[in-house]
């Protein structure tokens, strides 16, 4: 039978693999962080986007971690399963799970995923009304604990819940931003490298517009190792992916049938406040409130940015076709509809 003292000396072993897996780079970046002092990430709803984001994060290993939900238990349970999986994966994280927002206090960044998700035959929209009433509250009070914090809304309708959160929190654009261009443009780069038969490695995507049925994946922009995919494959192949990309969450749904996604979902939070606590100066697909840019003002679209430790540092300027750019802005105006509906409801309340 193995002592504690070997248990305790394996788990230290398995902590020192964990971390020798990071590359040089990565260490780097993980002791520049560390040396201002731990972070701490609040992630609002413990469901499955939120615990697998937590999970990810704890990971991580850059910050403390705190995970809210109004279902009493459930938060506070996940919180220390993952806190138990530390010493086996070398994590030395903190994690708190809570259902006020107290322990949230400062945080740095918050990622917002509380809310319901699709069912089957469900459309995002159809979310709209129960998501909007959650998202408002959360960010109400997250802003009040943490009046500094990045906040990082996951929430569907995506980029209509951006705007009640942008709302709520009353913070400057820079600071409330959307996560899903990340997701749709891996879902892309997914599909490309399955085609294509390479590495996701060697494949880079950008997925505009909103997170619905309207999102614009962007071949030319799209690449294998710098050759975009339309010099690579046929017209009718490349429109094949873009379609299969448009409809990645619902295929999803629809084998699931109790749910929706949630590895990448988590994942691409994730690669989000890697840029924010990292200053990674990371150029990402996210949804920010546009005020003029692309020529589109006052709604929150998907659009490359610059994410690093202020939030978006800069929106990047693409030279679009005139069937991207009036794709771009039919996703804008289907956001708009969509924020049309919430003031019809809020009127109505
Ligand atoms: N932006 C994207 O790309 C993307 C991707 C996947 C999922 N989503 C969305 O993310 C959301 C979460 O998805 P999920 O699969 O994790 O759902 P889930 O049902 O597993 O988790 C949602 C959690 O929010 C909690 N919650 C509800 N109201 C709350 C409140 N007022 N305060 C705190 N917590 C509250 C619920 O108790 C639940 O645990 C959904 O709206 C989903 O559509 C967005």
């Amino acid at each position: 039978m193995l002592s504690s003292l070997t248990i305790g000396s394996l788990a230290r072993e398995s902590g020192r693999l964990a971390r020798k897996h990071r590359s040089a780079a990565q260490c780097e970046e993980y002791s520049e962080a560390m040396a201002s002092g731990r972070r701490k990430v609040t992630v609002v709803g413990a469901g499955m986007v939120g615990g697998t984001a937590a999970q990810i994060l704890a990971l991580r290993d850059y910050a403390d971690v705190v995970l809210v939900d109004i279902v009493e238990g459930l938060p506070q349970g996940k919180a220390l399963d993952l806190m138990q999986a530390g010493p086996l994966l070398g994590y030395d994280t903190n994690l708190t799970g809570t259902n006020g927002y107290e322990a949230t206090a400062d945080s740095d960044v918050v990622v917002i995923t509380s809310g319901i998700a699709r069912k089957p035959g469900m459309s995002r929209d159809d979310l709209l009304k129960t998501n909007m009433g959650i998202v408002r509250s959360v960010t109400e009070q997250v802003a009040k604990a943490s009046p500094n914090a990045i906040i990082i809304v996951v929430s569907n309708p995506l980029d209509a819940m951006c705007h009640v959160a942008f709302d709520a929190a009353g913070f400057p654009r820079e600071r409330v931003i959307g996560m899903a261009g990340v997701l749709d443009s891996a879902r892309f780069r997914t599909f490309i490298a399955m085609e294509l038969d390479v590495s996701v490695e060697d494949v880079s995507a950008f997925v505009l517009g909103g997170h619905g049925d309207t999102m614009v994946p962007l071949s030319r922009y799209s690449t294998v190792a710098g050759i975009p995919i339309t010099e690579l494959l046929p017209a009718d192949r490349v429109k094949a992916l873009e379609e299969r990309t448009a409809n990645g969450g619902a295929e999803i749904v629809g084998l699931l049938k109790t749910g929706s996604a949630y590895y990448a979902p988590g994942a691409s939070v994730v690669e989000m406040v890697d840029a924010i606590v990292l200053d990674k100066k990371r150029v990402l697909p996210c949804s920010i409130y546009l005020q003029g840019e692309y020529g589109i003002n006052d709604t929150y679209v998907g659009v490359p940015v610059k994410l690093g430790a202020n939030g978006v540092e800069q929106i990047l300027p693409l030279n679009l076709s005139d069937g991207e750019k009036a794709a771009l802005k039919k996703s804008a105006d289907a956001v708009q509809d969509l924020v049309a509906a919430m003031e019809r409801i809020k009127s109505e309340a």
